[in-house]
């Protein structure tokens, strides 16, 4: 079938032709949108121009809807949590693990966010970049003396606690320093969710936290409240990342309650704030369901707390967020351009198309580390032909490299043309590699018909250069 040229092809029942932003804007960064030709076009520049100006693969970041959405996280905890609602404030702060780079803690910190980092790398770039040390935190299960010591010197806000053996080595950096040291411990609760075996991060058999069930945690805030130089804040959970709906987030806030009363009963120790984690999930397709929007989850969590609270007597606490993937997820796409497109006869017959791209499981391993389903769609026009079922898979040397794993594309997609794949803002960029030594690919901001690197691309000179052998 073929179609006048700037005309949609209808999209037959069952299909997997992804959906455009007029069809699902949860999808897609928020001025994303087609200009009268087809292409598509971001922050009010078009996929060609970027392509040409800058480079291929890239990221593309709307600038407008990060910011965006920092605000309406940091605005509905803020507001859910309102003193004049009888709770004790509310707060956000971004997990930089999800994408971190100096504009983008700028921006979510302007919005009135926080920032969370887990490495010592996360933390110098939120301080270069100017972040308040009162508003960032510090994670990390394996945390080394730098990190806390950095941690320490800087004043950052508060350190979650993830082991019994990490309140004497606070401790004892924290008097060698001669500060004291704002703690919080991360509970795990027992609560199993998330999008993936791998990012379930509250079950009993994993790596985080310390265990209300085995009495763990008990034991280690005995010894934070005996501790010197210690300050215990409160107490964290995180549950996991990519989790649908609001039951697993208040079932784990009433779990975590329930201990705090615990705590107070058998320690006398008074829970005055509760970080009840990240793991918000997104839509990655257009079978996905729309996300739950912030201020629900916000919403959610305070009815719980006041309920539980206040059936336990307990004072309500401030209560703080994580949310990483919620915040940066889709405001980004990454810009591909075709290279290979082939035909392959399948062994039960029939053919499968595939479409290869610039980029890969270096830009995005979420495919092949988690089986993660992503869409994409001509960017640069519309198809000129009916869709047809193709698998989009990057340039690396493994059959596992595949970016997309079924989207029904128009059927004259072919070498040059640009792919854009929505959704790639969160654990994208951040967990790139130099697979096949291929470059990072670099990060472009778009606003307002301007685009500019955010992160610039690597060069094949920047890989080279640790290499003590080529001099
Ligand atoms: N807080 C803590 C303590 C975390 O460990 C995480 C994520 C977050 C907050 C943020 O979670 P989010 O809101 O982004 O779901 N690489 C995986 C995700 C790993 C998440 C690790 N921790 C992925 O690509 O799906």
């Amino acid at each position: 079938m073929t179609v006048e040229s700037g005309a949609r092809p209808e999209a037959p029942a069952g299909s997997l032709v992804a959906p455009e932003p007029d069809e699902r804007p949860d999808l897609w960064p928020w001025t994303a949108k087609r200009d009268a030709s087809g292409e598509l076009t971001i922050g009010g520049v078009g996929a060609v121009r970027l392509a040409a100006d800058f480079a291929t693969p890239a990221f593309v970041v709307d600038a407008a809807d990060l910011a965006g959405r920092a605000r309406v996280w940091a605005s509905a905890m803020a507001e859910e949590f309102w003193d004049g609602y009888g709770m004790s404030g509310g707060d956000a702060f971004y997990a930089g693990k999800a994408f971190l780079s100096a504009d983008v803690v700028r921006s979510v910190t302007g919005q009135g966010m926080g920032v969370d980092t887990a490495s010592l790398g996360e933390l110098v770039l939120a301080l270069r970049a100017g972040v308040d040390p009162a508003r960032i935190g510090l994670h990390g299960n394996s945390k080394s003396d730098e990190e806390i010591r950095l941690a320490l010197e800087s004043g950052v806000h508060r350190i979650f606690i993830d082991s019994a053996g990490e309140v004497d080595r606070i401790e004892a950096i924290a008097d060698g320093l001669g500060v004291r040291a704002p703690v919080m411990v991360r509970l795990t609760c027992g609560i199993h969710a998330g999008g993936n075996e791998y990012i379930a991060t509250a079950h009993e058999d994993q790596k985080f936290g310390v265990s209300i069930a085995d009495g763990q945690a008990l034991d280690v805030l005995r010894r934070v409240r005996d501790a010197e130089h210690l300050d215990f804040l409160g107490l964290h959970s995180h549950i996991g990342s990519q989790i649908l709906g609001v039951e697993a987030f208040v079932e784990a806030a009433r779990l975590v309650i329930d201990f705090a009363a615990l705590a107070r009963e058998r320690l006398g120790i008074e829970v005055g704030a509760l970080d009840l984690g990240g793991g918000v999930g997104i839509a990655y397709t257009g079978a996905d369901p729309v996300p739950t929007p912030p201020v629900e989850v916000a919403r959610a969590l305070a009815r719980i707390v006041r309920d539980r609270c206040g059936a336990l007597g307990l004072a309500i606490p401030h209560v703080s967020v994580e949310p990483g993937r919620s915040t940066v997820g889709p405001t980004t796409i990454t810009l591909y351009r075709v290279g290979a497109v082939k035909d392959v006869s399948l062994p039960g017959g029939g053919t499968r198309r595939y479409v290869a791209v610039d980029g890969g499981m270096s830009d995005n391993i979420r495919p092949a580390l988690y089986g993660a389903d992503y869409t994409a769609v001509l960017a640069n026009r519309h198809g000129k032909s009916a869709p047809v079922r193709c698998r989009v898979v990057g340039k690396h040397c493994e059959s596992g490299d595949i970016v997309v794993r079924d989207v029904d594309l128009p059927g004259d997609v072919r070498t040059g043309d640009l792919l854009a794949v929505p959704a790639t803002g969160a654990y994208g960029y951040s967990m790139a590699s130099n697979y096949n030594m291929a470059t990072k690919p670099g990060v472009i901001a778009v606003e307002d018909g301007c685009a500019r690197w955010m992160i610039r691309p690597q060069g094949i000179e920047d890989l080279l250069a640790l290499d003590e052998g080529l001099g």
